[in-house]
């Protein structure tokens, strides 16, 4: 699906949000801007949807998910709108795409070569399971007959964050509408709009009213609203950790909702001397960098063996160095800006801590000098452990080098960290490779690889790095609550 053809920034209207199957603005009549990165100009006005909005789009939810329309709905059915909103998906890819570069600043080599046929095949990998999905009969004691039924899960809430908008929604959706649930979805208010084209082709696909609802507004309003609402029984969360521990206490405040939780990482990469030391950098830079740095799993700890130290830094700065930067809209470009000024003042901040507290900064450390939110891709040698720029997310391209000398070591170094969610390690010898692999506490451990992802391979965090897994089979145990019945038979 990638072309070079060009693809101009769309003109884009104001947008309203979806309840019920209309399209409505907030009840308050409040709006907020949605801006372009690349220029940082207001792209277009979209509705501010908070608590009273929340509500209505809950009740729609709860209507729906008892709705005969929905509830007895052949599954395989269920699957059909879901590959056909994969088609639809496909179909509107360039305009995906541009919608996504535009709001988000990602390359359009990216949004077109990754995003879009990503999110398609999210759904179409969780349409083939929605009549899949069954329980068991159980070999029990006595004159009974007993089985376990896998029901929906109910009304989900579910908030997204600015980084992979597209991607993001499909994790959400894809599972839990193949499951039979119904969605309150809210997606970063930095990056409204794929949310709402996407949830305008769902409607198109065919899911009957109420089925999706999509609230545009703010996390402490609106996203709030739904972590704190009676009415939700399950909440799903992508986004900072902070924001993760504030969804599952208004979780228990409230009713127990069910909570899964895909939050931050400080991931390790890990590359030992006997490795193919060229491949290991490329991806090591490839690990870091991808999407503005702007990735949960960005490998931004790279641990490399005191052999090869040398090799491995220069081969990264180079590449730092080679980086095209520039308007995402042009097929060239492989950096674009970050997804705003916010965020670009905490990169700015963390590149200022590892200067200040002395790490060395090979290449990078400077805004580029254009509107927008652009940050040099920045490297830093001679990283301490205890360095905040080795303990926190940066969410940014910053890279922090760090030395090692044996097996024990990267993995204890590794595993220091309060996140673990990712991790890689580089080497020939396939059994160090198990031992790094078996001994790093990360939800996800890559071998002379990194950022392989399939709608297969489940995905989430260990400690703080959050809680569940999406995608694969394992994400629909989340989307699923499991009944025991009991029929006396003797
Ligand atoms: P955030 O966690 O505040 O925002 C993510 C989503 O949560 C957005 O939809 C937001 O509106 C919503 N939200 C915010 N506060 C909420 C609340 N009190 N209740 C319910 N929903 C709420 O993340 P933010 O501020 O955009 O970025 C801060 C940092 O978080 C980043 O620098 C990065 O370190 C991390 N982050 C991690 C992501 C990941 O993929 N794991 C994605 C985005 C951010
Ligand atoms: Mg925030």
């Amino acid at each position: 699906m990638t072309t070079t053809e060009t693809i101009a920034p769309p003109k884009v209207t104001d947008k309203k949000m979806l309840i019920d199957g209309k399209w409505v603005e907030a009840a308050s009549g409040k709006t907020f801007e949605t801006v372009n990165p690349t220029t940082g100009d207001v792209i277009c006005r979209v509705a501010e949807g908070d608590k009273a909005d929340v509500d209505k789009a809950v009740a729609a939810a709860r209507k729906a998910l008892e709705s005969k329309a929905w509830r007895n709905m052949a599954p395989a059915e269920r699957g059909r709108l879901l590959y056909k909103l994969a088609d639809l998906i496909e179909k509107n890819a360039r305009e995906l795409a541009a919608l996504e570069t535009l709001d988000n600043g990602k390359p359009i080599r990216d949004s077109l070569g990754g995003d879009v046929p990503g999110t398609a095949a999210v759904y179409r990998y969780f349409a083939g399971w929605a009549d899949k999905i069954h329980g068991k009969v159980l070999p029990v004691a006595g004159p009974f007959h007993t089985y376990t039924r896998h029901e929906p899960v109910g009304v989900c809430g579910q908030i997204i964050p600015w980084n992979f908008p597209m991607m993001m929604q499909a994790h959400k959706w894809a599972p839990a509408l193949a499951c039979g649930c119904t969605s309150v979805l809210k997606p970063a208010e930095q990056t409204p709009l794929t949310a709402l084209r996407i949830a305008e082709l769902a409607m198109e696909a065919g899911f009957p009213e109420g089925v999706i609802n999509v609230i545009t507004g703010f996390g402490e309003t609106a996203g709030a609203a739904i972590a704190a609402h009676g009415d939700v029984d399950k909440v799903t969360f992508t986004g900072s950790t902070a924001v993760g521990k504030a969804i599952m206490k208004a979780s228990a405040e409230t009713n127990l909702k069910r909570v899964t939780l895909e939050l931050g990482g400080k991931s390790p990469n890990i590359i030992f001397a006997d490795a193919d030391a060229d491949t290991a950098a490329k991806f090591a830079y490839f690990g870091c960098f991808f999407n503005m740095g702007q990735c949960c799993c960005a490998g931004t700890r790279l641990f490399v063996e005191d052999k090869i130290h040398d090799q491995v830094l220069e081969n990264v700065t180079q590449r730092a160095k080679k980086t095209k930067i520039g308007d995402p809209f042009d097929h060239a470009t492989t950096q674009g800006p970050q997804v705003s000024q916010e965020q670009f003042d905490r990169i700015m901040g963390y590149i200022g801590a590892g200067q200040k507290e002395g790490a060395r900064c090979v290449t990078g450390g400077k805004r580029v000098d254009r509107p927008g939110y652009f940050v040099e891709p920045t490297i830093f040698d001679n990283v301490k452990d205890e360095m905040t720029i080795a303990r926190e997310e940066i969410f940014g391209p910053v890279l922090s080098v760090l030395r090692f000398s044996d097996v024990d070591e990267a993995i204890r170094r590794g595993n220091n960290t309060m996140y673990g969610l990712a991790a890689s390690v580089w080497t020939k010898d396939f059994a160090k490779a198990q031992r790094v692999a078996a001994g790093l506490r990360a939800g996800t451990v890559w071998i002379n690889c990194y950022n392989v992802f399939d709608s297969s391979a489940p995905f989430g965090g260990f400690k703080m790095s959050g809680m569940g897994r999406e995608l694969g089979e394992y994400a629909l145990a989340s989307y699923t609550e499991v009944k025991t019945v009991v029929t006396a038979i003797g």
